[in-house]
């Protein structure tokens, strides 16, 4: 015997409790066995064990959990009772979660879904007080954090700026996690950073993955492709004589909010000591993808597909952007998201 009660909450393992936290936050048993490497039939019985122990009888197929959320914590409500007969209303312990960059692009749009999910999301950086560069504010914002995930960018892509920022910023924020005593670290980074280390922005983005892996801290890091809210940057980046220079290499961009998604989901979830790979739902020919992104934006430049053709200074194999086999992919097609843009 462990000490540990047999009934209540108190009695959940660490993994039951994970996984009934999962599932309320509106991840399916399936969803669940696919992130935490487990069987189906291994998560249910887990749900099965947690239910027993908290008194409610649910079918194990049942795999979505009626919650609201109240006071910072998210509420099992009782739906109709023809499937479970729990109490009235039940809390799982949600977490406090801080984002690094949590005025950004990516880091907004986590607050709110995590905010959604019941969790007390925190946005951290200048604008909020917290710079990673300096320390201001950290120790404050990290008290009583469980997760921290790190979506914050160099203000410049200068290849010694860019270095600097991610080294400082990295090494101060882990040391205040350290201190603070935070469980599970998340970063997102680039899929492909380790083809092109010759490439100032992607060989800082290296040095960020180290500091990440050898501090001790559980870690998860999140490799994405390409943002399509960054296409633009690309093609102007790309742009020699007025003509858009692109090498007719594999793409696979991704829409910010999927990878809003799999970071939040990522953050709720076990550490994975390791990473995943995300992209979008279609790979492209990069040279096909532009010439119809331009011309959707009514951009009136020439695409050349170059096979010379330099991304932000490097030259790309055929697979140097898109990940590699069991990369999870985003919903969100290029279409959608450009209508979704311009009706806003
Ligand atoms: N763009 C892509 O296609 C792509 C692909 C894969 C991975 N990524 C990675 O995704 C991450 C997020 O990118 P994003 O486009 O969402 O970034 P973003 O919109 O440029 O936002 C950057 C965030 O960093 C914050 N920040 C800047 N300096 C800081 C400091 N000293 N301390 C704390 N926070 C600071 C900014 O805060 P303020 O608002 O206060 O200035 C802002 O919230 C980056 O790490 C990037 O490497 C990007």
């Amino acid at each position: 015997m462990d000490g540990r009660p047999t009934t209540g909450w108190d009695s959940l393992t660490a993994s039951e409790l994970q996984i009934v936290r999962l599932v309320a936050g509106g991840v399916t048993n399936k969803q669940v066995a696919d992130r935490l490497y487990l069987s189906p039939h291994t998560v249910s019985t887990h749900l099965w064990h947690a239910f027993t122990k908290l008194g409610i009888s649910l079918r194990v197929e049942h795999t979505r959990l009626p919650v609201t959320t109240e006071g910072g914590c998210l509420v099992l409500a009782d739906d109709d009772g023809a499937h479970h007969s729990a109490p009235k209303a039940r809390r799982v312990p949600t977490m406090k979660i801080v984002v690094i960059g949590g005025t950004g692009l990516i880091g907004s749009k986590l607050v709110k879904k995590l905010g959604e999910h019941g969790h007390e999301a925190v946005a951290a950086s200048p604008n909020t007080g917290v710079n990673t560069l300096t320390g201001e504010g950290l120790a404050e914002v990290l008290k009583g954090a469980q997760v921290v995930i790190d979506v914050s960018n160099s203000p410049s892509f200068e290849r010694e700026a860019v270095m600097k920022f991610f080294q400082t910023s990295t090494g101060n924020l882990l040391a205040a996690e350290a201190a603070a005593g935070v469980g599970h670290h998340v970063a997102v980074s680039i899929v492909g950073t380790e083809r092109m280390p010759e490439n100032g922005y992607f060989a800082a983005k290296i040095a960020q993955e180290k500091l990440i892996e050898k501090s001790g801290i559980p870690f998860s890091l999140v490799h994405s492709t390409q943002f399509f809210e960054f296409a633009r940057g690309i093609a102007d980046e790309s742009t020699v004589d007025g003509k858009v220079h692109i090498a007719p290499v594999l793409f696979q961009p991704i829409a910010g909010d999927d990878v809003a998604q799999a970071v939040g989901r990522t953050a709720v979830g076990t550490p994975l000591n390791g990473r995943i790979e995300i992209a979008g739902p279609t790979q492209y020919k990069m040279d096909e993808f532009f010439r119809k992104a331009l011309a959707a934006w009514g951009d009136t430049r020439e695409v050349v597909a170059d096979p010379q053709a330099r991304y932000f200074g490097s030259v790309l194999g055929e697979r140097s952007l898109v990940p590699g086999e069991g990369a999870q992919l985003g919903t969100i097609t290029y279409k959608d998201w450009l209508d979704q843009s311009t009706a806003k």
